[in-house]
C-alpha cells in the first residue's frame, strides 16, 4: 500500500509535560517550645518544601502524536472493543492481541467515563478509509471505542500492528472525556526494528518514546500489550 505520509505532529503543550503530585504537610507545631516554634516558622517552610520536593512523584503525560489521515470518516456500525469481530464476521487474519491499560490524570487518579478509541490497518496494511481505497478486510473492524469505568481500565481485542509503506507498526489511540478531546497519539511495539526508521517515532524524545512504545508479550491466546495512558484532565 502506498499510504500518503502522515502530517507532521502538532507541537502543543500536551506533547510532553511533567506534572507533580501534590503531597500534604504532616508536621505539627502543637508540642514545640515557643523558641522552637519561632525557629520553625522560619525554617519550617524550607523543610516542608524540601520534603515535598522529595515526595513529588513526577508523572509523564502520554505524548501526543498526529492523528494521521485514516481516522474513520464514518464510524463502523460495530465499534465495540473487539476488532476481530465486525458485525457477524470473524477476522482470522493477523496475530490476535489483547491491548489493555488504565487511563489516569497527572495525579494518577483513574479517569472514569473517559472514552478510549483505537484504529489501525488490517494485516495487509489497509485502513477502512476512502483515502486508502476502502480496501481493508470487511471482517476487520479497524476501529473500536470503549468507555472506562471507575478504575480507569480499558481493553481491546485486535491484531498486533503491522508495518506499511513508510511506517513502523503502530496503533492509533484517542482519548475523549465528554466533548473534550484529551489526547491523540500512536502506540508502538517495543523491539521493532522499523521504529528507529519511522519519521514520527524518531521525533519523540527518549522519554516520550518509552511512554508510547510497549512490549507485546506472547500468551496462550495471542499477544498481550499494556499501554498506560496519562492525560491532563
Ligand atoms: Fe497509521
Amino acid at each position: 500500500m502506498n499510504a500518503p505520509p502522515e502530517p507532521k505532529p502538532s507541537r502543543n503543550r500536551r506533547d510532553f509535560q511533567l506534572a507533580a503530585e501534590p503531597t500534604a504537610s504532616t508536621s505539627s507545631t502543637a508540642e514545640l517550645p515557643r523558641r522552637a516554634v519561632a525557629a520553625a516558622l522560619v525554617v519550617g517552610p524550607m523543610l516542608w518544601l524540601g520534603a515535598r520536593a522529595q515526595a513529588v512523584s513526577a508523572r509523564t503525560l502520554t505524548p501526543s502524536q498526529t492523528e494521521g489521515p485514516f481516522y474513520p470518516v464514518r464510524l463502523p456500525q460495530d465499534s465495540d472493543h473487539d476488532l476481530l469481530r465486525n458485525g457477524r464476521l470473524d477476522y482470522r487474519g493477523g496475530q490476535a492481541t489483547w491491548l489493555d491499560g488504565r487511563v489516569t490524570d497527572a495525579a494518577g487518579k483513574p479517569l472514569a467515563g473517559a472514552q478510549v478509541e483505537i484504529w489501525q490497518c488490517d494485516e495487509n496494511g489497509h485502513y477502512h478509509h476512502p483515502g486508502d481505497g476502502d480496501r481493508a478486510d470487511a471482517a476487520f473492524q479497524g476501529f473500536g471505542r470503549v468507555i472506562v469505568g471507575a478504575d480507569g481500565t480499558y481493553r481491546f481485542r485486535t491484531i498486533r500492528p503491522v508495518p506499511y509503506t513508510g511506517r513502523t507498526p503502530h496503533i492509533h489511540v484517542k482519548v475523549r472525556l465528554g466533548a473534550r478531546e484529551l489526547l491523540t497519539t500512536q502506540l508502538y511495539v517495543a523491539g521493532e526494528a522499523g521504529n528507529a526508521r519511522d519519521f514520527l517515532w524518531q521525533r519523540l524524545s527518549p522519554a516520550a518514546r518509552e511512554a508510547v512504545t510497549v512490549p507485546f508479550e506472547r500468551r496462550q491466546d495471542g499477544w498481550q500489550a499494556r499501554f498506560p495512558i496519562t492525560v491532563a484532565a
